[in-house]
């Protein structure tokens, strides 16, 4: 790979931040920052509800294995899950992502319920579009009636306009995850959920949680509702060796799936046939130690073989990463040069589940992008 560029996975930190990207799979409470996880943690630590000396060091650690990241789910669960905290984080994680030019997100996010401070499903995902209005770094688009009016290539012919066309800009739509943890209703009412807020940028479903929990027959009832709704679908897959439910979730022919790691010869076979795109997160999957080494990872087969593949971040909070961190480290593991990298960047476009109006105005803007590498 890249043997035509001596500079393959030279370039500095720099030009992978400058390179637009196209983020599909990152978990919202995955992507908080450890300063405001550490301040929510030391207000709570205040009132009582927990030991902060106990929970600092599991924020700040760094190497974590699968189980010890669920152990850290719960506790964001603890910090988080009230409504003016989930505005707050939504905001901050989208601003993050756009100050490292990511131009389109799609960030995923569990609905919660917690009776005792009158959240519901419904609740937490309104303060999470509350966290979008809120972002005033950076301009979001995220309803998709709005965007048929904005195009990232208008010329501009007043100041206001000019202002307008050179702040930084994001596309922003939301998954909704069922918990592996969920009961069939609770997966279902999630679906509904999704159907019923689609007005306000939520486009698809994803199915993640503790990999090791859970059977797959408790969610296909909501997951073939929504494929009957239209709804697009991103389910975690082989995260851990079981392989009857990456058979099962191959035939169901998702639009994407995430990870693929714990794969038998018949399953690649399978999945390089059906050319559905699988979203990298290398360093995800380093740290939770499900792929051994970085030199074996997939990603060189796929890649080879000419696979659909976007590289996503996973959890860029829990694991110190950021997308264009996780570029890099492509790069310079597998040997691919900028031109190699900045295809694979544009590449991710044709994956997004935004229409064919988003994905127009998003080429045009890696092409203005590409005339100035
Ligand atoms: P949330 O959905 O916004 O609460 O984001 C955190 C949640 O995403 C976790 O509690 C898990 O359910 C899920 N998640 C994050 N990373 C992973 C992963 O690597 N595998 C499976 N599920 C994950
Ligand atoms: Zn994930």
């Amino acid at each position: 790979m890249g043997e035509e560029d001596s500079k393959a996975g030279g370039e500095g930190m720099e030009w992978y931040v400058g390179v637009p990207k196209i983020e599909l799979h990152a978990h919202l409470n995955g992507s908080v920052r450890d300063s405001t996880l550490l301040e929510l943690a030391k207000a709570l630590g205040e009132k009582g509800v927990i030991v902060f000396s106990d929970v600092e060091h599991v924020i700040l650690k760094n190497d974590r294995c699968l189980p010890e990241c669920f152990k850290l789910f719960d506790l964001i669960r603890i910090l988080t899950t009230d409504h003016t905290t989930v505005t707050r984080i939504t905001k901050e994680v989208i601003e993050d992502f756009a100050a490292e030019n990511v131009v389109y997100l799609e960030l995923r996010t569990t609905p919660k319920k917690n009776e005792a401070i009158g959240m519901s499903k419904r609740s937490y995902m309104e303060a999470v579009v509350e966290g979008l209005r809120t972002v005033d770094a950076v301009d979001v688009c995220f309803i998709p009636s709005n965007e048929s009016t904005e195009n990232f290539s208008e010329t501009p012919h007043t100041n206001d306009a000019y202002d307008r066309k050179h702040r930084r800009k994001i596309y922003v739509r939301l998954l909704l995850s069922i918990d592996r943890r969920e009961t069939t209703a609770s997966a279902m009412e999630t679906v509904q959920l999704a159907l019923e807020m689609k007005d306000l940028g939520v486009i698809g479903i994803d199915l993640s949680g503790n990999p090791v929990v859970g059977e797959w027959q408790t969610f296909l009832p909501a997951l073939e509702f929504a494929k009957e709704q239209g709804l697009p679908i991103s389910l975690h897959c082989g995260e851990v060796p079981k392989q009857k439910e990456v058979q099962a979730m191959l035939e169901f022919q998702p639009q994407r799936i995430g990870h693929a790691i714990c794969f038998e010869d018949e399953d690649w076979r399978q999945l390089k046939l059906s050319k559905i795109p699988v979203e990298i997160c290398l360093t995800s999957n380093i740290r939770t130690e499900t792929v051994s080494c970085i030199d074996d990872h997939h990603f060189v087969d796929l890649y080879k073989a000419k696979h659909p593949l976007i590289l996503c971040t996973d959890d860029p909070g829990v694991f110190s990463t950021s997308l264009s961190q996780e570029y890099k480290l492509a790069a310079s593991t597998f040997g691919l040069g900028k031109d190699e990298m900045f295809q694979l960047a544009r590449n991710a476009v044709e994956f997004i589940f935004a229409d064919d109006g988003v994905k127009k105005a998003l080429k045009e803007m890696f092409d203005s992008a590409s005339s100035m590498q």
